[in-house]
């Protein structure tokens, strides 16, 4: 018995927000972003909530409108509708779903491979035949847009993966972990804190991005190593969306070349919990990888965080 991942999905808002968008909206340029990020533009939610943007990437992935037979829903997001219910319940709600197990998983952008983690845990030991999970992020809702250092990084979107029990072994293999003395240099505060903008994103970028190289890079070659999968085999490389600075530094590290690297971060930016199955979404419909092919996901986050998963499609 293995798990496999039978179908993927993805909804992003049609609201498009431009670096030249920007311009207008703080001290910064197109060329200052898309040379220190790669990002183009952004996506914004101006009313749906994360979990309409979330329910959207689950039917895009079960491709129905209705999901009776989901045994359970997972829902990564920093950015949840409500504390409860949880994401995942609405999600169900809003599919017909009536008994699901359903909660939400939060490890800021790691939160999709902690998802899939925590899924394919409990497929193992219990009765669940096919499960939904999501990630899913509205955080133009929680950025400062009078900072420039955050506001031009990050938007809005949800991308979805169907597991299923399967034959064959699919997902080969996790490594994954959490650094929580970092939590000082990215952070979103909340009740019984006492920051200047309670809701707001604080990043100290500088410090996060030498972190992010440097763990995403290790966990990267530690899945392999567990796996026993060289970085040759690797058809497609989907790393978290945050920076292609960042990307790069990493690919280099863990020997994976540029043409086997999935980038859409100058589409969306950085969309936290949902930018890794948004990105594979669309690799899978755009034909760069399909059925057999080994893709390896890696991505950091908040806490700080990391993951990286091997997957067979
Ligand atoms: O999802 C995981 C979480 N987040 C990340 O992974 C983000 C990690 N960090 C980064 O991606 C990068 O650190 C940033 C893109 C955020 C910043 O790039 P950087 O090359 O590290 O720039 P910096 O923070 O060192 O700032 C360089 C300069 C500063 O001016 P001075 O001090 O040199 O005069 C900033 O004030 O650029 C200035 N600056 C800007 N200028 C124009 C900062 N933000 C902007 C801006 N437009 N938006």
């Amino acid at each position: 018995m293995g798990i496999k991942i039978a179908s993927v999905g993805a909804y992003v808002p049609d609201k498009v927000l431009t670096n030249e968008d920007l311009e207008s909206i703080v001290e910064t340029s197109d060329e200052w972003i898309t040379t220190r990020t790669g990002i183009r533009e952004r996506r914004i939610s101006e009313v749906e909530t994360t979990s309409d943007l979330a329910t959207k990437a689950a039917i895009s992935a079960l491709k129905s409108e209705i999901a009776e037979d989901v045994d359970l829903f997972i829902t990564a997001t920093a950015t949840p509708d409500m504390f409860f219910p949880s994401t995942a319940c609405l999600v169900q709600s809003n599919l017909k779903n009536k008994r699901a197990v359903a909660f939400d998983v939060s490890a800021a952008c790691t939160g999709f491979i902690y998802a899939l983690y925590v899924a394919d845990s409990i497929m193992r030991t219990k009765e669940i035949e096919r499960a939904v999970v999501i990630g899913a992020e509205r955080f133009s809702k929680i950025i400062d847009w009078n900072d420039r250092t955050t506001c031009i990084l990050f938007g809005d979107g949800a991308g979805a993966v169907v597991l299923e029990k399967s034959e064959n072994e699919c997902i080969l293999g996790f490594d994954i972990g959490a650094d929580g003395s970092y939590k000082d240099l990215l952070r979103v505060e909340s009740i019984g804190s006492n920051g200047e903008y309670p809701w707001y994103l604080h990043m100290k970028g500088n410090e996060v991005f030498k972190v992010a190289v440097r763990t995403m890079a290790g966990s990267a070659k530690r899945v392999l190593e567990k796996t026993g999968i060289s970085s040759e085999d690797i058809k497609l490389l989907v790393p978290h969306q945050a920076n292609y600075r960042i990307i790069d530094a990493v690919s280099k590290r863990v020997g994976i070349k540029n043409d086997k690297i999935f980038i859409n971060l100058d589409k969306y930016g950085n969309t936290s919990a949902a930018s890794i199955p948004i990105a594979l979404s669309e690799a899978v419909k755009s034909g760069k990888v399909g059925k057999g092919d080994l893709v390896l996901m890696v991505a950091f986050g908040g806490g700080f965080t990391w993951g990286s998963c091997v997957v067979r499609l």
